[in-house]
């Protein structure tokens, strides 16, 4: 049976894929479609995922627009990595798909209370809207199954030297989801840096002959582009769909139980991912870490995604 799911997201260039692999792969039922402030304004992160589900044609999803800050700080948002649109690169059609009117946290309350079975929610970008949830809806808790989210990292981060952007950018929302006692599965940058988009991953997309394996061609072209400009990195890391394939296929992504603490207060440390690997078994743990990605089948999945969005009747 699939495992039903909602991805809270910030398209961006690597939300984008992960709600192509979402949507495509047969494991996971894609129920919702939410979006929050973070690599850019919530109205372009919006406008991104009705394009992404224009183009990929992703259609009887809802999509629904959330918290548009984050919870204390202001929003800063990541041009210099995703562009001004938060989609840079493609040329993309008007949107066919429109927003639901509901905010995301009552789209996301209402389809938990109603789901006849538990829900995953794989939060891909700061965890505003998901907090916001936890906070104004404590009943939400016991139907939501686990929270697979991307961010964080056991190593350093990419935000600043201690943290990574989503956990940066709402630090207060992070340490309110990984204190509430929902399961929690962070992929953090450390197993994400495992996902290099290489120039023959590229390849595997251009080889499709799809309008939108072009799209990813050309998606993945500006992510590389600013990841060599940026950390003079050679291939992007595809962070957000190491999430979903958590999902789709748990020994894909290795994960060990710790400890993980937001910190909130450090003058150079604020919204560091602070992960106790506990030696004594006794030690209290409150989320699952990964830690390896079997990074050939990740885009194996990946690349049949693209391939059967591609192929759909327009
Ligand atoms: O640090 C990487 C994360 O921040 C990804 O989710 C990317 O889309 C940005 O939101
Ligand atoms: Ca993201």
């Amino acid at each position: 049976m699939p495992v039903p799911i909602i991805i809270d997201c910030d398209p961006g260039h690597d939300d984008a894929l992960a709600i192509m692999l979402a949507a495509a792969n047969p494991a996971v039922d894609l129920l919702a479609i939410t979006t929050v402030a973070g690599n850019q304004t919530l109205e372009k992160t919006s406008l991104n995922a009705r394009r992404v589900c224009t183009v990929a044609g992703i259609t009887g999803v809802p999509i629904a627009a959330g918290c548009d800050r984050p919870l204390l700080q202001a929003l800063a948002v990541a041009s210099d990595v995703h562009g001004e649109s938060g989609l840079d690169g493609p040329r993309f059609p008007e949107p066919t798909v429109d927003l639901v009117p509901e905010h995301a946290v009552e789209l996301i309350h209402r389809i938990l209370v109603n789901h006849p079975e538990p829900v995953t929610l794989v939060p891909t970008a700061p965890l505003t809207n998901i907090a916001l949830l936890l906070t104004r809806h404590p009943d939400s808790a016991a139907r939501i199954r686990e929270i697979v989210l991307m961010g964080g990292s056991t190593e350093r981060g990419n935000t600043t030297p201690a943290a990574e952007f989503n956990i940066h950018t709402d630090p207060e929302a992070a340490a309110i989801v990984f204190g509430s006692g929902v399961p929690v599965t962070m992929c953090g940058l450390n197993v994400t840096h495992q996902a290099l988009a290489t120039p023959e991953v590229l390849a595997r997309f251009e080889a499709l002959g799809t309008g939108l394996g072009d799209i990813c061609v050309e998606l993945l072209a500006y992510f590389a582009s600013a990841y060599s400009r940026l950390w003079d990195m050679p291939h992007p890391p595809l962070h957000d769909p190491v999430a979903v394939a958590r999902v789709i296929d748990p020994a894909l992504v290795e994960c060990v139980d710790a400890n993980v603490t937001v910190e909130l207060h450090g003058r150079y440390t604020r919204g560091a991912t602070v992960v106790d690997f506990p030696r004594d078994p006794d030690r209290p743990t409150n989320a699952k870490v990964a830690m390896s990605l079997d990074a050939r089948l990740f885009w194996d999945h990946m690349v049949d995604a693209v391939a059967a969005l591609g192929s759909r009747p327009a």
